[in-house]
């Protein structure tokens, strides 16, 4: 957004999860002159330590609390006379959606209905405008898996799939988005929705795949790849995600939806071997690592591979996600992040962040690993 359009009063929910956190930390440095409140209930997926460098800098406040609460939404918004909402804040693990499906529905479907309601009281004061206000956005976050599985054949989806969603997870990520869509449609608040495809970069919680898998590489354990490890997704930097959503809010219109997609569809199984060969090239390059690491293959020469296991597949899992981002790309969206060199650039992220993933890994995090992963069936691990 350009200084032209003036200093931005954003509030940020879920700015202390894996997006969120990244997202505060580039609009820190691409808008600096902005005031930014992060809200964030803080549960098991957020921390504190992601925007530990940003803490006590003047004009960014945190807060702890939950979007479910209207008093405290609205409160805010008045207080700090918000004028740009960016919404990240969700349930967002799928394998947790299939055993506990509430949570989701009560923080991606109530939270944003408490979201769009505070925003249209602030903003409109409880009416319907005519009209959309240019000096307000309330941008919602969402996913391409609400368009649901596509064939091996299917073109990508557009924003004008009709939604499909498969999960506990995408169908509450799907209800939000017709919320978001019908706060504009009825009352002419001022909304854009993003729908992206996997993130992948730092700060990532490790119950996701590719922290998941880097970090269990590194402790020796079985790298469980579901089913036959065909299915696709895309995969977008996160730094490119942010771009993005940038841009969206600069220059999307109100009531749009965008994709944001990075047109890089790969299959987990080869997505898995990838960062075991760039686990087994580090320790290579760095001896240092298997006196870090001792449990790992690559400390004693061995490759990371041997470790995958190809394990019971997800309830309904989606076999495969692609987003045709030709409209966001109309307004000069392009990744910018290369995926081999990013994907090494992660690895070296959590090698030299150990301390900020093992304070993840606590007596919580043990038991939902136990509970996802100890029932599972293992079949013979073998290439697919
Ligand atoms: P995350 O789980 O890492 O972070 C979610 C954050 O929201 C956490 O900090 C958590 O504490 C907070 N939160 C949860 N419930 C809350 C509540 N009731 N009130 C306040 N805060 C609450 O998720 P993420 O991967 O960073 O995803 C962020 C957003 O992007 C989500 O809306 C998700 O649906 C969407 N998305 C994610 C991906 C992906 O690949 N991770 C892809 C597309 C879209
Ligand atoms: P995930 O990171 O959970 O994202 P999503 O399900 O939202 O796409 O998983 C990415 C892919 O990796 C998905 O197809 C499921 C698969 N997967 C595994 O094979 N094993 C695992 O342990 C996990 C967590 C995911």
């Amino acid at each position: 957004m350009s200084g032209s359009e003036g200093r931005r009063r954003v509030l940020v929910t879920g700015g202390a999860g894996f997006i969120g956190a990244n997202f505060v930390h580039y609009w820190v440095r691409e808008h600096p002159a902005d005031e930014i409140v992060v809200l964030d209930a803080l549960t098991y997926a957020g921390t504190l330590t992601s925007l530990e460098p940003l803490l006590g800098r003047p004009g960014l406040e945190f807060v702890q609390g939950d979007i479910r609460d209207p008093g405290l939404v609205e409160a805010l918004l008045a207080e700090y006379e918000i004028d740009t909402i960016v919404h990240f804040a969700a349930e967002s693990h799928v394998d947790r959606s299939i055993e506990s499906p509430a949570g989701f529905v009560e923080t991606n479907v109530l939270g944003t209905y408490v979201l769009l309601e505070a925003a249209r009281r602030s903003w409109l004061g409880g009416a319907v405008s005519a009209g959309s206000d240019a000096c307000r956005r309330f941008h919602h976050i969402s996913t391409d898996e609400v368009y649901g599985s596509l064939g091996p054949d299917d073109p990508p989806a557009s924003e004008s799939t009709v939604y499909a969603p498969n999960s506990p997870y995408a169908a509450s990520k799907a209800a939000a988005d017709h919320l978001v869509r019908a706060y504009h449609r009825t009352y002419g608040l001022p909304v854009t929705t993003s729908n992206s495809a996997n993130n992948f970069g730092p700060y990532q919680f490790p119950e996701k795949l590719i922290p998941l898998m880097l970090i269990r590489a590194l402790e020796g354990k079985p790298l469980p790849v579901y089913g036959d490890g065909q299915n696709v997704r895309d995969w977008l930097h996160v730094e490119d995600h942010c771009r993005g959503i940038d841009l969206v809010i600069a220059s999307g219109r109100p009531g749009e939806t965008y994709n944001i997609g990075g047109d890089n569809q790969v299959r987990n199984i080869d997505l898995v071997h990838r960062l075991c060969e760039l686990l087994d090239d580090g320790f290579r390059e760095d001896p240092a690592l298997a006196e870090r690491f001792p449990d790992a293959p690559a400390a004693r020469g061995a490759s990371s591979g041997e470790l995958i296991a190809f394990v019971t597949d997800r309830p309904g899992h989606d076999r495969r996600y692609a987003l045709d981002s030709r409209k966001v790309r109309g307004l000069g969206f392009q990744p910018r992040e290369a995926f081999e060199e990013t994907l090494r650039a992660t690895l070296g992220w959590y090698l030299d962040h150990e301390s900020w993933w093992r304070g993840l890994m606590d007596g919580g995090y043990r038991a939902w690993m136990s509970r996802q992963y100890g029932p599972r069936a293992t079949a013979e691990a073998s290439e697919a």
